[in-house]
């Protein structure tokens, strides 16, 4: 069968991981290929909150299964207590639980490499969620990396020993000293997880595909932090975008089938970098009260801003966006207007498209849809809504040439309305 991929379509943090939780029960696997823990995807159920960092948000559901794919890069420590909090929870996480033997790990010193780094950029830091990413990703392309696969080999603590070895000294030219603390924990962790099940990602997923089952792709972060795509250098060092579904898990491009294209019915950003769109008034802020607008990774306010069909535009075309998906458009309940950007002013230029970088020159003319000043409650179907949350969803739909199929109006798995 197919690949369906989910992805989001802005800085992160739209919404992913409570809707692949809602669409799991259609498929067979929840794959994640791409990024590490420096994601954080919410799921509320009957009223807990779970947030996932590594493993695939599929974990709720019986019978489905989760692959942790080749291009995610996996710190042990972090896994193994995700697993032991959904099974403190009663979830069964061994009989459904699958890890690519070629995803690379990220060790305590890639942690203190991305800590020093952070530190030497002083003011103009990444805003890095400080988990290791860079320099595990880093190692992978200058091929260092260690691959979880190779526990089980007899001289894995040999190589783990030059590797480390190796970060320290760059850490220390750096001028930083390393906090090695987590060392023990981080070997244990990795003894604990060979009682999971191992794979190899590419032969199984291709398996599975060919025995007629369906895969959802999920991914991490959002379009605009892609390496190649994204705000560079303010962006993760991973492809999130539809093209990574491949390389991450091993799957030719003919797989892919529906991509599922997330957006927030505004926008928020963490982190530096820019953010053309972003309200530092008290409209901006209301946008992240209303909206509990706090990391779920590392608890930083978000930064907020209405939202941006050019790059949102931008987004949909390089993921093939065919299903849209618009979350939290509940945050709006209580605007008189809601604004929204659709094109650029750079310099003396108007640009409906975006432009190669986001240069200080870039501003957003806002114009303003109507507020519908009322709750949104899933009971009473789409089609009985106040006509100017219609109006709002269709304007989304209009300048993104794609229809909206998932509307989402609150935390919880069924509050959302699936639409045509
Ligand atoms: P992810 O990284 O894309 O999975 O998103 P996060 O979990 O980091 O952030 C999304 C936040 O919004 C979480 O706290 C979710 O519980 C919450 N959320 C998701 N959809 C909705 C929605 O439609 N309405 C509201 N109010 N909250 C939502
Ligand atoms: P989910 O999957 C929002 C941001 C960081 C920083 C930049 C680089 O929950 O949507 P990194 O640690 O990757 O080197 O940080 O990317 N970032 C995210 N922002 N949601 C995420 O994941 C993010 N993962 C990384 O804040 O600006
Ligand atoms: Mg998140």
């Amino acid at each position: 069968m197919s690949v369906d991929v989910l992805l989001g379509l802005q800085w992160g943090d739209e919404g992913k991981g409570k809707i692949v939780d809602f669409l799991a029960s259609h498929y067979d696997f929840i794959a994640r290929y791409q990024g590490g823990p420096n994601a954080g995807h919410t799921i509320y159920l009957k009223g807990e909150k779970f947030v996932l960092h590594t493993i695939p948000s599929g974990i709720f559901h019986h019978e489905i299964g989760n692959i942790i794919g080749n291009g995610v890069v996996i710190n042990p420590i972090t896994l193994l207590s995700e697993i032991r909090n959904l099974e403190a929870a009663g979830i069964n996480v061994k009989s459904k639980l699958y890890i690519a033997k070629k995803a690379s790990l990220i060790l305590p010193t890639h942690i203190e490499l991305d800590k020093a780094s952070e530190q030497k950029r002083g003011d103009a830091k990444i805003g890095s969620t400080l988990r290791g990413i860079s320099p595990a990703y880093m190692d992978r392309t200058g091929r260092n990396a260690l691959k979880i696969g190779e526990i089980f080999s007899s001289n894995f603590i040999e190589k783990y020993n030059s590797l480390r070895d190796k970060h320290l000294e760059m850490i220390s030219s750096m001028g930083y000293t390393a906090d090695l603390s987590s060392e023990k924990a981080w070997i244990e962790s990795l003894e604990l997880l060979k009682n999971y099940s191992f794979i190899d990602c590419e032969q199984y997923v291709n398996q599975q595909l060919q025995q007629g089952k369906k895969i959802l792709a999920e991914g991490a972060q959002g379009a605009m932090l892609d390496i190649d795509y994204g705000t560079y250098p303010f962006v993760t060092s991973s492809n999130t975008i539809t093209g990574g579904v491949c390389a991450g898990l091993g799957v030719a491009p003919q797989k892919i089938k529906d991509v599922y294209g997330i957006t927030k019915a505004y926008c928020t950003r963490v982190g530096s970098g820019p953010f053309p769109t972003e309200l530092h008034d008290e409209i901006g802020e209301k946008l992240r009260k209303e909206g509990g607008e706090f990391g779920a990774t590392t608890g930083r306010p978000r930064r907020c801003g209405w939202i941006d069909f050019v790059a949102l535009r931008y987004a949909c075309m390089l993921n093939g966006v065919t299903k849209l998906c618009i979350t939290k458009i509940d945050v709006l309940n209580n605007f008189e207007e809601i604004g929204y950007c659709n094109k650029y002013k750079i310099g003396s230029e108007i640009s409906h498209n975006m432009p190669s970088y986001l240069t200080d020159d870039i501003s957003t003319p806002i114009q303003f849809a109507k507020g519908w000043n009322t709750d949104i409650t899933v009971g009473s179907g789409y089609d009985h809504l106040n006509e100017n949350v219609k109006n709002y969803v269709q304007l989304i739909e209009e300048k993104l040439g794609v229809k909206a199929n998932l509307v989402s109006v609150g935390p919880g798995r069924d509050e959302l309305f699936e639409i045509n």
